[in-house]
């Protein structure tokens, strides 16, 4: 069967820095102490991934067809239907997104937003035992999507043979009908992604104190890591003995 092009660079592009990103996030949330100096990078990651959404979201109004919030199958009765068919092993081919990878899509998304709010919240020093098991809790929902979104694709895959998750690496799936076309790859809006996503990480990391863990973000201050403050405390304490002696 032809091939077509159906993700442009931009789409594939996002995905790829958006799983990444989660990899990262998540990793360094769950396995590293919240006392290293590493912990503040999963919450940069996650501003960095929110600015992800925000582009992905505008590229899901003017981009190319399969990448349109329009072309996603989000009536709930497509969804059942479709949960049903795997369950009678008759599923059927989707060129762009199928209603279970829309429904992932726009949990994600959802997610997302849930734990750089819950995130941010809890570094402002609100309620922050209620929020540290709320964050916890989309933290696992996230990658419980991530995991079904595998497995989902896995699926598809050993059924169809149809090039679904190489479509994420080269843009290409399999025709269906003898109408349709592929996409243009939009390389031109690709670059200008790419300058936006390098000129907002580097804002990130310009307006990020190493020295003592606050991150200075649209005119407000985050206090994201306590480092050095525990550093000066030691001096401090030091100060005070020798002081005290004389
Ligand atoms: C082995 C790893 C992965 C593979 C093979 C894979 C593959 C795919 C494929 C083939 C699609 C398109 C689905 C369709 O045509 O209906 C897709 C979409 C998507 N995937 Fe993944 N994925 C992987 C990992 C991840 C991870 C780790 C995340 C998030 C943290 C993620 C988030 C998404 C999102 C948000 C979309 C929608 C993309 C868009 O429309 O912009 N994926 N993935
Ligand atoms: C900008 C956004 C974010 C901020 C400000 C933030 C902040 C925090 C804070 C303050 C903690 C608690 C540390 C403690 O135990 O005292 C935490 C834990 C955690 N965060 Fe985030 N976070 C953000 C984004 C994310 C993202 C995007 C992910 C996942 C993809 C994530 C995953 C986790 C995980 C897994 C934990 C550990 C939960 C546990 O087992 O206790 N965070 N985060």
């Amino acid at each position: 069967m032809k091939k077509i092009v159906v993700y442009d660079l931009p789409t594939r592009a996002f995905h790829f820095l958006f799983g990444f990103l989660f990899i990262f996030s998540f990793s360094i949330g769950k396995f590293v102490d919240d006392d290293s100096w590493l912990y503040a990078y999963h919450m940069l990651s996650g501003f960095l991934m929110a600015f992800l959404i925000v582009l992905r979201i505008l590229w899901g109004f003017f981009g190319t067809k399969y990448a349109r919030f329009k072309s996603f199958q989000l009536r709930p009765k497509k969804l059942v239907d479709y949960f049903s068919s795997i369950v009678s092993g008759k599923t059927k081919r989707e060129l762009g997104h199928n209603p279970a990878s829309s429904y992932a899509a726009i949990i994600m998304f959802i997610m997302l937003f849930l734990l750089v709010t819950t995130g941010v919240l809890m570094v402002r020093g609100v309620a922050k035992e209620l929020f540290e098991e709320v964050h916890e809790l989309f933290a696992f929902a996230f990658l419980l999507t991530v995991i079904f979104h595998i497995l989902g694709v896995l699926f598809h895959q050993i059924r169809h043979q149809d090039g679904m998750i190489s479509s994420m690496f080269n843009g290409k799936k399999d025709k269906i009908g003898p109408d349709e076309q592929s996409v243009a790859q939009a390389p031109f809006s690709f670059f200008i992604f790419l300058v936006l996503i390098l000129g907002f990480a580097s804002y990130l990391l310009n307006s990020f104190n190493t020295q003592n863990g606050t991150l200075y973000l649209f005119g407000k201050t985050l206090q994201l890591s306590e480092q050095d403050n525990e550093h000066d405390l030691k001096y401090y304490n030091r100060y005070y003995e020798i002081n005290e002696d004389d």
